[in-house]
């Protein structure tokens, strides 16, 4: 496969600072002879630690969420500036637990797309549908809009600084993974929908990954796939000794 694959830790909502660099030293040290691409994010407090421990090493520095505008009068939120300030190369944009807890919609999420690109950020764009979408028949359908809607305006020289992760709601933080098989359809659709909008050479380069419930016990199933180029991780992402082994999974 001509994509690279790309693996990232999305800490979420844990660790504290001396967690936080426990972890990302024993990362570094974990991954200094991974091949793919890999990232960690912590929560924002956590990130000028963990960005001088990361620094010179093979993994990218990421953060979770972003505000919307540049800087003002935006109390309790982070910008694009101070995060770059702190050496972060990547947001994570439209986690479903910022659309589905904080209720951020498809047009705020584009405008932090275009913002952190504006910005020089890259961006892992998150869509995925519920389990009531998904019963409903409409995890396509879902996939598309999100991802149709959190593009607007990003052209296609910006493309190549986006990832997509496919992270059906319902896999989670649940145990439940969606089968390599669920997994790989979403992913060929959603790469059509790019087909679509860009054309099928940045199709066939665009880097799709999936989350829900990854593991080391079937990440390289999941990686297997044709359209799976990837894992954005949860829960495994906290320890060194679960996340190492789905980063450097065979
Ligand atoms: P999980 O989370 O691996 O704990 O299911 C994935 C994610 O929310 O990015």
């Amino acid at each position: 496969m001509s994509r690279q694959y790309y693996i990232a830790g999305n800490w979420k909502m844990h660790k504290t600072r001396a967690e936080a660099a426990e972890l990302a030293k024993a990362l570094v040290d974990g991954l200094k002879d991974g091949k793919h691409k890999y990232l960690a994010a912590p929560g924002f407090t956590l990130l000028e630690t963990v960005a001088a421990l990361v620094k010179g090493s093979n993994i990218r520095l990421g953060a979770q969420n972003m505000a919307a505008e540049e800087q003002g009068a935006h109390t309790g939120e982070v910008s694009v500036l101070q995060l770059k300030d702190l050496g972060v190369e990547t947001v994570i944009l439209g986690h479903s637990e910022r659309r589905h807890i904080y209720k951020e919609d498809d047009g705020l999420i584009n405008k932090k797309v275009r913002l952190a690109l504006k910005q020089g950020l890259e961006v892992i764009l998150c869509v995925g549908e519920t389990l009531e979408e998904r019963e409903a028949g409409k995890a396509e359908a879902v996939c598309e809009t999100q991802t149709v809607k959190g593009l607007e305006g990003v052209s296609a020289a910006e493309l190549s600084k986006i990832v997509i992760a496919y992270e059906p709601v319902w896999a989670i933080g649940t145990g439940k993974t969606a089968t390599p098989e669920d997994a790989d359809a979403i992913h060929a659709y959603v790469r059509g929908v790019i087909g679509k909008l860009y054309g099928a050479e940045a199709a066939g380069k665009i880097i799709i990954q999936y989350g829900g419930s990854v593991k080391p016990e079937n990440a390289a199933q999941l990686m297997a796939k044709e359209n799976i180029d990837g894992a954005l991780v949860g829960g495994a992402a906290l320890k060194a000794d679960t996340f190492v082994p789905i980063a450097k999974f065979s």
